[in-house]
């Protein structure tokens, strides 16, 4: 058993109460940064933690923080992203309901680090339970001076509101997410200007996701070497909540280190596979990344290792395919998932999703024609002339199907029909 740390108060039945999560430590490094440290000294804490963002781009979380400059003007924001729409992806969901002040502490944290006075859980929809847990535990937050005017008697004040989404897989990207809550179309905007320097209504804005907020106390309480000595890779660091769904025995979140092997998961955690089930293919981090094949079995699931073939450790969602799974049909479910969430601000993106979506859903039934592979190559090429981060994301599953499952593809159009069924 791994040390639990983001996980460690989590209860089949319940949340953790406010009370609960003190003993375990909770609210203690608030106290010391307040009572101790600079904003300067967190921000540089955070840094040498070499936390990566657990939302999906991996950006270092220290340097965000670092980036709002000395001089930016006031007010700041601080946004906690808890979109999680990426089809697959669920541990933030989990970690909500399993221990809301940690994510409380670690929103105010950085907000301190950052200097902001303004905090929002930007949640979808779908969470409304999560969202009512936030709201009920902010307010016991504030009752017990961790938020509001002068936290804990000192000159830092913040208040947090959550706000529900309108529901689209778009509001969770960060530029999206900010035209979203300034109450416009939720189209990306490409930097610069950068969000920290110019963000939510103009002003510096930091923005995180629910589980890089819960590493932050740990950080400050435990320092940053502690956390990066977590992960078993030397370039990694912390432990990760992976949520592992598909062909597998236990299904569900599991707060492992970083660089754990991907057979360790499914073999010691998940479970293992059903019976008759052998390993094909999983998707190692939500629906926006490649298939990863049985020849990585074994790969250290952390950012340089899947980075090193051509894929991506995305949330950490990690959904997997067994040898009677069809993957044409896994790819066009998921296709129609993106081309129905394409913000359409863009033509590569709006039209390229739909036309990949036919050409794949003609391959699956039988009506395919040799020329349509060459064709999806064509149109996944062109979608990384779209705008924003999702059309790339959108066709990872696309091009990874043609890369390690081209015969596959080859055989739904020689038998002109689906070899699964
Ligand atoms: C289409 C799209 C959807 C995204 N959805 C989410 C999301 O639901 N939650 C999230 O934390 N990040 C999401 N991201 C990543 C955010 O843009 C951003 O990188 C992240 O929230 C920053 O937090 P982090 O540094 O803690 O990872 C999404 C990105 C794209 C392109
Ligand atoms: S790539 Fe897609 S989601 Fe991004 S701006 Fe273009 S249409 Fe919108």
């Amino acid at each position: 058993m791994y040390p639990q740390v983001l996980l460690q108060n989590r209860k089949p039945d319940r949340i953790a109460s406010l009370d609960e999560y003190r003993q375990s430590g909770g609210y203690k490094a608030l106290k010391d940064v307040l009572k101790d440290y600079s904003h300067k000294d967190v921000q540089q804490e955070v840094m040498d933690s070499n936390l990566l963002g657990r939302g999906g781009a991996a950006f270092p979380t220290g340097m965000k923080l670092m980036s709002v400059a000395d001089d930016a003007s006031f007010p700041r924001y601080i946004i906690c992203n808890a979109d999680e729409m990426e089809p697959g992806t669920f541990k933030d969901r989990v970690l909500i309901h399993a221990d809301p002040h940690m994510l409380i502490e670690g929103i105010i944290i950085a907000g301190y680090a950052s200097l902001a006075e303004k905090g929002i859980i930007f949640i979808r929809p779908e969470y409304e339970n999560a969202a009512r847990i936030l709201e009920r535990e902010i307010e016991i937050a504030r009752n017990e001076g961790y938020l509001g005017n002068n936290i804990l008697n000192s000159d830092y004040s913040l208040e947090i509101t959550v706000h529900r989404s309108a529901g689209r897989y778009i509001c969770g990207e960060v530029t999206a997410q900010m035209n979203a809550l300034m109450g416009k179309r939720p189209n990306p905007m490409k930097p610069p200007p950068y969000p920290t320097e110019k963000g939510l209504w103009g002003q510096p804005t930091v923005l995180s996701n629910v589980e890089t907020f819960a590493c932050i106390p740990h950080i400050i309480r435990h320092g940053g070497q502690w956390f990066k000595d977590l992960a078993k890779t030397e370039s990694g660091a912390g432990t990760k909540i992976f949520g592992i769904s598909g062909k597998v025995n236990k299904a569900g979140c599991y707060e492992l280190p970083l660089g754990v092997r991907l057979s360790e998961i499914i073999e010691a955690y998940a479970g293992g596979m059903p019976a008759g089930s052998e390993f094909k293919a999983c998707l190692p981090g939500g629906a926006s990344t490649g298939f990863l094949p049985r020849q990585y079995y074994d790969i250290e699931m952390d950012y340089d290792a899947l980075r090193n073939v051509g894929n991506r450790l995305g949330t950490g969602a990690i959904m997997v395919f067994d040898q009677k799974t069809c993957l044409v049909g896994a790819t066009v479910n998921l296709i129609e998932f993106f081309a129905r969430e394409s913000c359409g601000w863009c033509t590569p993106c709006r039209e390229g999703l739909p036309f990949i979506l036919d050409l794949l859903k003609r391959i699956e039934n039988g009506d395919g024609e040799p020329e349509h592979i060459p064709m999806l190559e064509h149109m996944c090429k062109s979608l990384w002339n779209a705008y924003c981060a999702f059309a790339p994301g959108a066709i990872a599953p696309v091009e990874s199907l043609l890369k390690h499952f081209e015969d596959e593809v080859q055989e739904h159009i020689n038998q002109k029909k689906c070899p699964f069924k």
